[in-house]
């Protein structure tokens, strides 16, 4: 391919691409030219640690030698093939999804990415249940399609709306700004009355699914109480509710386990997934059903449908990097390192007056900022503008956001393959960032 230069590279991808989520004129991309494990660098050779995993997909580091291997040999194989046919690669993950996925988890439909994923869980929900509403969460994203930005809760819908109808919002369990005003010691899990209200009003026998995200990501990951999701597993058994378990981001050992649902012994009906499924080198998406689900379909039709269905190149790409993840240890890394990431997120946020909360699981983790702690009022968008500007400076790639309704956040999601010194490397950095707003916040 023609090698560009690093301006060149920039002035094409604006002029002739539309980026994601942002005014087109207002962006500023990293020229991306290389990458490997924790880093990558740009076309002048400035390398970045990479704290958000791209787009928390890069589960198992960059450019892992196992599964680009399994790329090339299969694209020298059989790129491609119509979905309606079988093959191995499709096959064999299939059975790979059944046995890494909860109890009775067992049968796949493959899409491309979580958006897609989360399309074809509502259609087959519908179908099984026969019935059309579905119950997500407002601090949720599940996807930009149509269907899954009519369940994504956050201002990203409002944009598009009106979106899919049935889709139904109810306040999550985020203890700290509780949306019912409780603090810990006087908290009698009014989240979960709440949710049986808003299932009483809209009418149970009308509700198809409810969907929540393992754990919640993008919108400031939100880590529910240990009985969480279990008791909305009982709310929905009682009331013939599928339950749908999001786990698009965390899933594939980011929180420590599999899946988040594992933290809690937890068997949702359905779980959806993309991103780490191939750590993000082929895009795959995967809608995986319990045997009841799908059994039903054995004499129904199925109305779904991708061309990219079961795609030979991303099912091999996924079977190599779930080989990666149990060869290399990674689920179990995330799970101790994680320890280490939590202990040292709350002597940040000791350190730190700008910090208000640290929360974290496994190696999924985020600081949020606060311009006062007993107000918990979020930053302006351009002090933010401006921690991310030094991390940025400082060779430090990370998700920040800035959003008055969501608040000011640093995520801090590495890859699973992350050593300790790295960690400490981007914690270090992330400090500097911080600097920045505490100097905001104590006037010096
Ligand atoms: C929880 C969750 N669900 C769904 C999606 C949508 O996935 P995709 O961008 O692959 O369509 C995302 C993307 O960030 C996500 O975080």
């Amino acid at each position: 391919m023609t090698k560009l230069s690093s301006k060149e590279i920039v002035d094409l991808s604006r002029e002739y691409t539309f980026f994601s989520w942002s005014v087109q004129g207002q962006v500023n991309p990293i020229p991306v030219t290389k990458a490997e494990g924790v880093y990558f660098w740009d076309a002048d050779g400035k390398r970045y640690l990479d704290f958000s995993s791209q787009l928390m997909n890069t589960n198992i580091g960059h450019q892992h030698p196992k599964v680009v291997k399994a790329i090339q040999d299969q694209a020298a194989e059989l790129c491609f093939v119509h979905p309606g046919n079988a093959t191995g690669p499709r096959g064999l993950l299939g059975k790979k999804l059944a046995e890494v996925t909860p109890g009775r988890l067992k049968k796949t439909f493959y899409a491309l990415g979580g958006a897609e994923a989360n399309e074809n869980a509502i259609k087959i929900a519908r179908f099984y249940t026969g019935r059309h509403k579905i119950l997500a969460r407002y601090r949720s994203y599940h996807g930009a399609t149509h269907g899954s930005i009519a369940l994504t809760g956050d201002y990203r819908r409002l944009a598009v709306e009106p979106a899919m109808p049935g889709g139904v919002h109810f306040l999550d369990p985020f203890c700290y700004r509780c949306p019912f005003g409780q603090k810990p010691e006087s908290c009698k899990r009014e989240c979960i009355a709440h949710l049986e209200e808003v299932i009483h009003y809209e009418g149970p026998d009308k509700i198809a699914a409810i969907i929540m995200e393992g754990v919640v990501g993008s919108n400031g990951l939100i880590v529910p109480p240990d009985d969480y999701w279990p008791r909305v597993r009982e709310i929905c058994d009682k009331y013939g509710i599928l339950l749908i378990s999001d786990e698009v981001m965390s899933g594939w050992g980011r929180t420590g386990k599999w899946f988040a649902v594992d933290n809690w012994g937890v068997e949702p009906d359905i779980i959806t997934t993309a991103k780490g499924i191939t750590s993000g080198y082929v895009p795959l998406g995967a809608v995986i059903v319990s045997e009841e689900i799908a059994e039903f379909f054995e004499d129904k039709y199925l109305y779904a449908g991708l061309t990219y269905n079961g795609h030979t190149l991303a099912c091999a790409a996924a079977l190599a990097t779930i080989e990666v993840y149990e060869e290399d240890g990674l689920i179990e890394n995330a799970a101790t390192l994680g320890k280490y990431l939590g202990e040292a997120l709350e002597d940040i946020k000791e350190r730190h007056p700008s910090v208000g909360d640290v929360r974290y699981i496994g190696l999924f983790s985020a600081i949020e900022l606060v311009v006062n702690r007993e107000t918990k009022e979020p930053f302006p968008p351009a002090v933010m503008g401006e921690v991310g500007k030094v991390l940025k400076d400082n060779g430090l790639f990370t998700f920040i956001m800035a959003k008055k309704d969501l608040g000011t956040i640093v995520f801090v999601v590495p890859p699973l393959c992350i050593t300790r010194e790295q960690l400490d490397e981007g914690l270090a950095l992330v400090e500097k960032g911080l600097d920045v707003a505490d100097k905001v916040v104590t006037g010096k």
